[in-house]
């Protein structure tokens, strides 16, 4: 168990009952991550290794009923608007509808969306959508099929293609692509996941790789930055800033070609936007994060199977996002990987 790093001092004004999830820098979230699974049926490079690794064990995953409890109280008493379900790959999580279903209940109702790979969304997509999900977010990293199998170590290109098609035709719009660009791999398709998103009415965000690898490998100077992926983009295209206020939402978005179209380019490293991060994120096991990069964590799991009111749980999730550091620090020579990756972590 990862001990908890950060300090709680001074966390009085944190723990008020009926307040909202607040740190000491002004931030305050309102966005919650759940990760349901840190299982995945690809193994994409960047996030986790061929050989799968050391799944979470059973017993220490929260229940349904569990995560369902929590999530209410981030709603109800935690001011929590939106909540995004997470993995690994969530679509493995076999009670994936209830959970949506049940967070679609709470009042007041928070905006329910799901980071996928869309394998196997065809199917689910439909019963999603009547539980009540909103949207989602798909990770699409290349259109060539030897590339998906070189970067994701499985064969599943239309797979993932028919099931962002079937989230489409079940309503769960805007449909969100997400890519990371790896040099050498699949960099110079840029344009062309561009066209592909343009086509078919999905709006395409490009992601900086983030050292969230588990084995570790990421290297800053392999990085394709955002401002590479913008000069790759404006060799085809024409891009404007977009005039719509960014807020906190991590993509820098660009009309193209004059608009409606627009084009995200989240630049995690080199532009990063932790001073406006409204997020609090929930592992498989239970577990708050404060940050993606966080490497401590505070253990809610333990709190609700000892008999924790949701008093009590709203209260140590608040100290948990009080200590939330001003930012990820992976500029600092001293910047530390944290022990879970990305795949036990979620999007
Ligand atoms: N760096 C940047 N983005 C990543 N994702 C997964 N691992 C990384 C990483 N190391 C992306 C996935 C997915 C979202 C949850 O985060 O592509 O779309
Ligand atoms: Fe928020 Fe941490 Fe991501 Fe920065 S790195 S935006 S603080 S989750």
């Amino acid at each position: 168990m990862p001990a908890p790093t950060s300090s709680t001092a001074g966390a009085a004004p944190a723990t008020r009952p009926g307040e909202g999830l607040r740190d000491r820098h002004g931030r305050t979230a309102t966005d919650l991550r759940v990760s349901l699974t840190d299982r995945c049926n690809l193994r994409c490079t960047y996030c986790m290794p061929e050989a799968g690794l050391p799944w979470l064990p059973k017993p220490t995953l929260l229940t349904d009923e569990e995560v369902s409890r929590l999530v209410a109280i981030a709603v109800r008493d935690l001011g929590v608007r939106e909540v995004r379900f997470t993995g690994g790959e969530p679509l493995l999580r076999p009670g994936l509808t209830d959970i949506v279903a049940a967070a679609a209940g709470l009042q007041p109702r928070p905006e329910l969306s799901l980071t996928t790979n869309a394998i196997g969304l065809e199917r689910l997509a439909g019963p999603l959508a009547a539980a009540g999900l909103d949207r989602v977010n798909v990770s699409l990293d290349t259109l060539r099929a030897d590339t998906f199998k070189e970067l994701a170590k499985r064969d599943r290109l239309e797979a993932t293609l028919r099931g962002i098609a079937g989230a489409a035709e079940a309503g769960l719009a805007p449909v969100k692509i997400n890519t990371v660009l790896m040099r050498g791999v699949n960099d110079a398709e840029a344009p062309d996941l561009l066209r592909f998103a343009l086509e078919h009415g999905y709006q395409l965000r490009f992601i900086e790789q983030m050292p969230l690898d588990a084995a570790g490998v990421w290297r800053r100077e392999e990085m394709v930055t955002a401002a590479e992926i913008l000069d790759a983009l404006r060799g085809e295209f024409d891009l404007v800033p977009d005039p719509a206020h960014r807020g906190s939402a991590p993509a820098e978005t660009w009309l193209v070609d004059g608009g409606p179209a627009k084009v995200g380019v989240i630049g995690s490293v080199t532009r990063p936007f932790c001073g406006d991060c409204d997020r609090t994120r929930l592992t498989a096991d239970g577990q708050v994060r404060n940050c993606l990069f966080a490497r401590g964590e505070t253990d809610l799991r333990g709190l609700l199977r000892s008999g924790g009111t949701d008093a009590e749980v709203a209260g140590l999730w608040r100290e948990a996002m009080w200590g939330k550091l001003p930012g990820h620090g992976i500029d600092d020579p001293a910047f530390l990987q944290p022990a879970r990756p990305m795949s036990a972590i979620g999007g």
